[in-house]
């Protein structure tokens, strides 16, 4: 791999179950560089016999796994978040080539999914239980936390390592074991956490990874009743058919799905902090996260000050090879995701959308789409109906606050909001109105381990990180005692 890692051990090819690495054997994908087309490894693809085997030493490894202290396994959390950032370069070295995302970025990721561990550690010691008051005096009424049993993780490539750290760690923390399936795009960040998660001394069996194609893994997960709890991030489509394959073992499931985020932008925001708030939402990671602004509502005195500075604010973004110095926009992940990002394009010009910048593919190569900003937007266009999921600006522009209430709900989806304000009553007033499961005010960036992140409506059920994010993985057991004054 070039650049050459400082630990190249941290480069494995093979899957982990059970505490062992897979031999290779079989068919393998290929993990490739999005930047240049380069082929980076060869990973061995494990089927649905092998996938069962991971369950089953989940499902063994268990029991030994919930009966250490939660302050044991809190320190085997804090030792896997010091080796994250111990090997942070490294890590981020790896998704940059396999994702494309500008180094920068890979580096903050692998910080943010490594807080998830720090974070969920210390957790591990809060699950606390309950006395609740009885119904007489002969009686006492507890109530104790236990882990949901063996997890299934299925997690995407936007982000290769902060969303397993996300579901891992919750999962850990309970005492829980967990079998991961990362994204054929993104193994080999999901195999170098592994490796660390083994130097960091997880047990054998408690985590589990597995790669290959989700026609073998997949029902293997949804189909065992080992498994008794699925969490998914990914597209609300593949998300609804997991709900469906997990309904007839009754699994637990948390969904995190698509997202359409609105971004408002009131007459009298800060339109300089808007832009910026709008450039970091829109343009992180290319465009390609649930949560980056899909539609821009800009009220209609300030639309033309606000669309100058966006163009002239996203024009200076230096596109290329994400490895490379100063880099902010890299390649989307692969040719599929340009033509989806295009295709959207040319159908919304086609209704009479304005191109302000970019509307086209790159001449940098085949995954590279321009960054771009489109004016004169309607609700039936298909970027305000569709998630883009890469790096385009949809502006409209509203009269008042009650359409641009209207305008931002007018979507299936609610994960992600923000607006921009300088009102406090409309803050709160906002706030409230938008059927969304997170607002961010005056913010473009909202994601952190010790905020709720989650949806409503098609983006899914359920809340990662934060002190709620580990209820996800525990089950409430209720005890009654009785004949206690005898
Ligand atoms: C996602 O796109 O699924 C996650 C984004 C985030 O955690 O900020």
């Amino acid at each position: 791999m070039k650049p050459e890692l400082s630990d190249p051990s941290l480069l494995r090819t093979t899957s982990y179950v059970a505490g062992r690495w897979m031999a290779a054997a079989g068919n393998s994908l290929t993990a490739t560089n999005p930047a240049t087309g380069a082929a980076v490894a060869e990973v061995s693809m494990v089927t649905r016999s092998e996938t069962e085997a991971a369950i089953s030493a989940a499902h063994e490894a268990m029991s030994g796994w919930r009966d250490v202290p939660a302050k044991a396994r809190a320190q085997i959390l804090r030792r896997w978040f010091d080796l994250m950032m111990a090997h942070q370069e490294d890590l981020a070295i790896i998704m940059t080539t396999e994702q494309g995302k500008a180094l920068a970025e890979s580096r903050g990721e692998v910080a943010y999914g490594a807080a998830f561990m720090e974070w969920f550690g210390e957790q591990a010691k809060r699950i606390d239980g309950d006395v609740i008051p009885a119904p007489s005096s002969d009686k006492r009424v507890l109530c104790i936390k236990q882990p949901v049993g063996v997890v299934a993780a299925i997690t995407p490539w936007n982000f290769p390592n902060a969303m397993i750290a996300r579901k891992a760690a919750p999962a850990l923390a309970a005492g829980c074991s967990i079998v991961i399936k990362p994204a054929s795009e993104t193994p080999l960040s999901a195999l170098a956490m592994a490796e660390l998660a083994e130097r960091a001394g997880v047990p054998a069996g408690v985590l589990n990874v597995v790669v290959g194609a989700s026609s073998e893994i997949g029902p293997a997960l949804t189909d065992s009743p080992l498994v008794r709890k699925l969490t998914f991030t990914g597209s609300t489509e593949v998300g609804r058919r997991l709900e469906q394959a997990c309904a007839a073992t009754l699994k637990r499931t948390s969904m995190e799905l698509g997202g359409n985020a609105p971004f408002i932008v009131f007459d009298d925001a800060d339109i300089d902090a808007a832009v910026q708030g709008a450039l970091i939402s829109k343009y992180r990671n290319s465009g390609q996260t649930c949560v980056c602004t899909n539609r821009i509502f800009v009220q209609d005195t300030i639309h033309d000050v606000f669309v100058d500075k966006l163009v002239a604010a996203t024009a200076e973004l230096k596109m290329g090879n994400g490895l490379d110095e100063g880099v902010q926009q890299g390649p989307l992940v692969n040719e599929k995701a340009v033509e989806d990002v295009d295709r959207l394009v040319r159908l919304s010009t086609e209704a009479g959308a304005q191109v302000a910048l970019g509307g086209m593919r790159s001449d940098l190569g085949p995954c590279y789409y321009q960054p771009t900003v489109l004016t004169g937007i309607t609700s039936d266009m298909a970027v305000f109906r569709n998630e883009i999921f890469g790096p385009v600006a949809p502006v409209m522009s509203f009269a008042d606050e009650a359409e641009a209430i209207a305008l931002a709900n007018d979507t299936e989806f609610g994960l992600a909001s923000y607006f921009y304000t300088r009102d406090i009553g409309r803050v709160w007033r906002v706030s409230e109105a938008l059927d969304y499961g997170m607002v961010g005010v005056n913010e473009g960036i909202i994601s952190n381990e010790m905020a709720p992140f989650g949806g409503v409506k098609a983006s899914g059920s359920g809340r990662e990180g934060s002190k709620y994010g580990i209820d996800d993985y525990l089950e409430i057991k209720y005890i009654l005692m009785g004949g206690l004054d005898r």
